[in-house]
Order: structure tokens, then sequence, then C-alpha cells
């Protein structure tokens, strides 16, 4: 399976929610790829601190690729892997088609904002191109950094649930500290100790309604 986190909105938890995946696909006990195709090098700063906190042992492989080298590169790389997690950046970029065109399902956060939720129209226009090349895309929306407690994860969910093309994954991640924290180590959210109990089962949660 090859996934690629996107969307054209930054801040939206793309690269979390990318980097917990490849841990958690690992651990499954697929041979996972990280592919980082944003720019701004996130899900490769992650691997560095994953490496320094666990002395190499990251568990999966990581790799840069951006551009037209992009779906070349993945498409040669994917029967040596079992899974392929595409980490991309927060705006429509060439990166971020070649990832879309070669994969098989494709997930994008959202937090419950409505500066967020606005920029669905350009997703669906995004992902009807795509789909033009690549008409067996999935595309999957759910939300992130959900409030504790609040309405505007009620309304988001009901606004995500009716876009057409798309699949809504009722599991919501909450806005919690341990993601940050986590991640500021190299660990996935589920690897932190003392464990974050409710954000391991929320993005467990998440991950099992994703097509493996
Ligand atoms: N569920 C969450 N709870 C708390 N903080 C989160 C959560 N998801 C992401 N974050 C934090 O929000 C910020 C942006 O997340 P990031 O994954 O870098 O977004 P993107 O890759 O979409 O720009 C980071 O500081 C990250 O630690
Ligand atoms: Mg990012």
């Amino acid at each position: 399976m090859i996934y690629t986190v996107g969307g054209i909105k930054g801040g939206t938890g793309k690269t979390t929610i990318s980097v917990n995946l490849a841990v958690w696909l690992a651990k499954q006990g697929g041979d996972v790829l990280l592919v980082d195709a944003d720019e701004q090098e996130s899900a490769t700063d992650f691997t560095s601190f994953r490496e320094h906190t666990l002395n190499g042992e990251t568990n999966y492989t990581a790799v840069k690729l951006t551009g037209d080298q992009l779906r070349s590169q993945v498409t040669k790389l994917s029967s040596k892997y079992d899974h392929i997690v595409i980490d991309s950046g927060g705006r429509d970029t060439i990166s971020q088609r070649a990832a879309l065109v070669i994969s098989d399902v494709s997930l994008f956060p959202f937090r419950p904002r409505s500066f967020d939720f606005w920029t669905i129209t350009k997703v669906q226009n995004l992902i009807s191109e795509i789909r033009t090349v690549n008409p067996e895309l999935r595309a999957m929306v759910f939300i992130n950094q959900a409030d504790i407690r609040s309405e505007d994860n009620r309304e988001t969910a009901e606004q995500l649930k009716e876009i057409e093309g798309f699949e809504f994954i009722p599991d919501m991640v909450c806005n919690r500290k341990a993601f940050a924290l986590a991640g500021g180590q190299g660990l996935a959210v589920f690897e932190l100790s003392p464990q974050d109990a409710k954000a391991s089962k929320e993005i467990n949660a998440l991950f099992k309604a994703i097509p493996q």
C-alpha cells in the first residue's frame, strides 16, 4: 500500500500522522518506507531524532524525495516495501501531485477550524484531477487536533461526512501534548513513556480504520 498524507494547509498534522503511521505499520510487522516529500523536511528531522533516541533502530527506512523524482523512485521502490508512507507539504505542489498519482490511499487531516475546512474545495478539485489518471485512489478525511471538549468537533465532523468522493473516518485524534512531546524525541505517541493512554488509543483507532 502507498499512502500519502496531504492537504493544502500547514499545521494540520500531516507530518505527525505520517511518522506515527510509519512506526505503527512497522510494528504490525511490515517493511516500511517513509518518504519525506516536503521541503520543510520535518519527517526527516523526526527520523534524525529517532536515530538518536533509539540508537539507529528506527524500524523503517526513510528517504527524501521531491518533484519529478518522487514518482519514478517510489514506483521503483514499491516492490521492496510492504507499506510506503509519503508525507507531503501543505501546498498543492508537483511533489504532492506526484505522490497522489502513485498512491492507493490519501489521508487528509483537518483541524476543527473554519480556515482549515475552507480548503476542502481545493482538496476536492485536486483529488478529482488526480483521479483522471489514478481512478482507484481512495481519499479519506478525519479530524486531528480535535478540541477535548467542543461543539466545533461535531460541526466539522458533520461537514466532513458530506464531502462527495471522500470517506470520513469518525475516529478523531484530540489535541494532546503527548504528540509534540513524542515527536520531539522521534517517537510515535504510543512509544512514549510515561504513556498518554488516550492519545495512544485514539491514534490506534484511526489507523485501524485505514485500509492495510
Ligand atoms: N493531535 C495533536 N495534538 C497536539 N499537537 C499536535 C497534534 N497533531 C499535530 N500536533 C502539533 O501541531 C504542530 C503541527 O503538526 P505537523 O504534524 O507538523 O503539521 P503539518 O505537517 O501538517 O504542517 C506540531 O507542533 C505538532 O506537534
Ligand atoms: Mg509537515
